[in-house]
């Protein structure tokens, strides 16, 4: 039975996108998961890097899903270019029917839940979505609705990371109150760490402190150019070289991510 993983924060430029590509591939590639990635951001830059077209090209997409009454997310998937590791494209046009999302309209909030085919869940162990950078958007809200669990990446170089992370975590109540009971953080997840300022050391403090030790992850995603480069060459790091600091830190995330649900969900 898949385990659904939003990785959310309204923060832009955090490593969103970075974490649900690269946790995606290591998860295929060293713990033989099935992962299926959902791209709810309008930006679309999970797609572009999983995707093996544009996400002008793809046959299918959050869209469908969300239109298309005869779509669920089993005949949305394609598979990316890596392999055990399927994606449901995000699209650009998803930034007009967020607009039509409003607080009025229904599927605003529970559009996808009934998508949620027994096929996809028996297929995937991992169904991460990438989530887009706002607080209580119709696709925030639909990802978190169908989650189990979300991870909250935060960044160690910013004094403001954790800036706004009360609001983040009241708009997230709304959901769990209201509609998901079961909608758990599973951890925070520190990223472009560098080792060689006092200001990243101190803001790891700052994490740990904030939201509980047991609650971050011991993995730390150092700052590493080949992940930017990475994400350039619209690659996951570990394909683009093993050797690499970032590959190393994802896969040992991605190892951490699946003893961590393994608790959970025995
Ligand atoms: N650990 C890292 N080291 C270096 N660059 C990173 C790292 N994580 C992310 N980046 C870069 O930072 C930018 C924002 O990352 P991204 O994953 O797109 O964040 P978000 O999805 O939260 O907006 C991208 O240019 C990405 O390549
Ligand atoms: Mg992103």
């Amino acid at each position: 039975m898949a385990i659904i993983i939003s990785v959310a924060v309204q923060k832009g430029g955090v490593g969103k996108t970075t974490t649900v590509v690269n946790t995606a591939h290591a998860l295929a590639k060293y713990e033989d998961q099935h992962v299926l990635v959902v791209d709810m951001d309008p930006q679309h830059n999970s797609s572009m890097v999983l995707g093996k077209v544009t996400p002008y090209e793809q046959p299918r997409s959050v869209i469908n899903l969300f239109e298309d009454k005869t779509m669920n997310f089993s005949a949305c998937a394609v598979p990316s270019k890596y392999k055990n590791v399927d994606l449901i494209a995000s699209h650009i046009d998803l930034f007009g029917l967020g607009e039509s999302l409003g607080p009025s309209n229904p599927k605003g909030i529970v559009a996808l839940k009934s998508k949620l085919d027994s096929g996809a869940l028996e297929k995937y162990d991992f169904i991460l979505i990438d989530c887009p950078p706002n607080l209580g958007g119709p696709f925030l809200n639909n990802a978190l609705v169908i989650s189990d669990h979300y991870i909250i990446p935060v960044e160690s170089e910013s004094y403001f990371a954790l800036k706004g992370m009360q609001q983040f975590q009241e708009s997230v109540s709304v959901i769990k109150e209201t509609i998901n009971p079961n909608l758990e953080l599973l951890g925070v997840l520190i990223t472009m760490f560098d080792p060689r300022t006092n200001a990243s050391k101190a803001m790891v403090d700052a994490i740990r402190n904030y939201f509980g030790h047991s609650k971050v992850f011991n993995t730390i995603i150092h700052r590493n150019t080949a992940i930017n480069k990475a994400n350039m060459l619209r690659q996951a790091v570990c394909h683009l070289d093993t050797r690499t600091p970032g590959c190393q830190n994802y896969r040992t995330f991605a190892a951490e991510l699946l003893e961590w649900t393994k608790r959970i969900h025995k």
